[in-house]
């Protein structure tokens, strides 16, 4: 059954059509990746779907909410959940008080919202930078934090933005094993995610946008030999190498990255 849909999605800056007539569905329990080059329109459809952009056509439905009009605080509380390219922690703050802001959106108890802020860094496996300030953690670090503070609006469904952009190799199984627990608990899960190889391990499903439009939708072994798509991130001289979705994914991965 669908939790989120997105229905025929336009959104333009000026001359410039960022998503044009965007539709699919995002089932409840699954991870969905979310894939296409620079550009593509990835990140604006998150800002379309939790109220930063109000698009020039379309709706998005949340468990039978229509979402186009409400502010992002107003779908935040319907149960989306965030994070962000650009990551926008208060740097002033502990991450802990980082936290806890997000944590008091359901609990006006300072204690109790400390409390909830603690178990969501336990979670991120962060407790221990608690008293420290956000500006001074590592990027894999501050992702992290920016994990902890989507859980701590207790959403039902989340949006990941680049989760593993610009961080330490080393630290990206750290984030996916993250993203399995989250699944577990029963979070259903949009991803935006350039490196391939981790995208296709961690989807059950692959939407993937070029230019503003829906190229492909389906299951990564199928999503992975779809012309359009390869042709979208390499050009029509790349061939996908026999094998699947693996080695195509180690073809294509690198595309886009760098940019996080
Ligand atoms: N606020 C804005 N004003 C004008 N143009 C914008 C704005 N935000 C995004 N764009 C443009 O809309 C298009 C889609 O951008 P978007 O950030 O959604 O792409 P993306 O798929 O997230 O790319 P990336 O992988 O680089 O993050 C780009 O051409 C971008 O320059
Ligand atoms: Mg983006």
């Amino acid at each position: 059954m669908a939790c989120l849909e997105v229905q025929g999605i336009t959104k333009r800056f000026g001359g410039l059509v960022a998503n044009h007539n965007i539709s699919f569905a995002v089932r409840r329990g699954e991870i969905l990746g979310l894939i296409g080059p620079n550009g593509a329109g990835k990140s604006t459809l998150f800002d379309v779907i939790t109220g930063y952009y109000r698009p020039e056509a379309g709706e998005v439905r949340f468990d039978n909410h229509r979402l186009v009009g409400r502010r992002p605080d107003q779908v935040n509380r319907l149960g989306i959940g965030r994070t962000f390219q650009k990551l926008r922690p208060f740097n002033a703050m502990t991450v802990l008080e980082n936290v806890m802001v997000a944590a008091m959106q359901h609990r006006a108890d300072p204690l109790a919202a400390r409390g909830e802020a603690l178990r969501y860094l336990e979670f991120v496996e962060l407790a221990d930078k608690r008293d420290s300030f956000a500006r001074d953690l590592s990027t894999g670090q501050r992702k992290r934090l920016e994990l902890a503070r989507a859980m701590a609006t207790r959403p039902r469904l989340l949006l990941l933005d680049e989760v593993t952009g610009g961080v330490d190799q080393r630290t990206i199984p750290t984030l996916l094993q993250l993203i399995g627990r989250l699944r577990e608990q029963g979070l259903t899960l949009v991803v935006i995610e350039h490196n391939m190889r981790v995208i296709m391990s961690i989807s059950d499903r692959i939407v993937a946008l070029h230019l503003g439009e829906v190229i492909a939708d389906g299951p990564p072994s199928e999503v992975v030999k779809e012309r359009r798509l390869i042709e979208a991130y390499l050009g029509d001289t790349f061939v996908v190498p026999s094998g699947g979705a693996r080695a195509s994914g180690d073809g294509l991965r690198g595309a886009g990255e760098g940019r996080a």
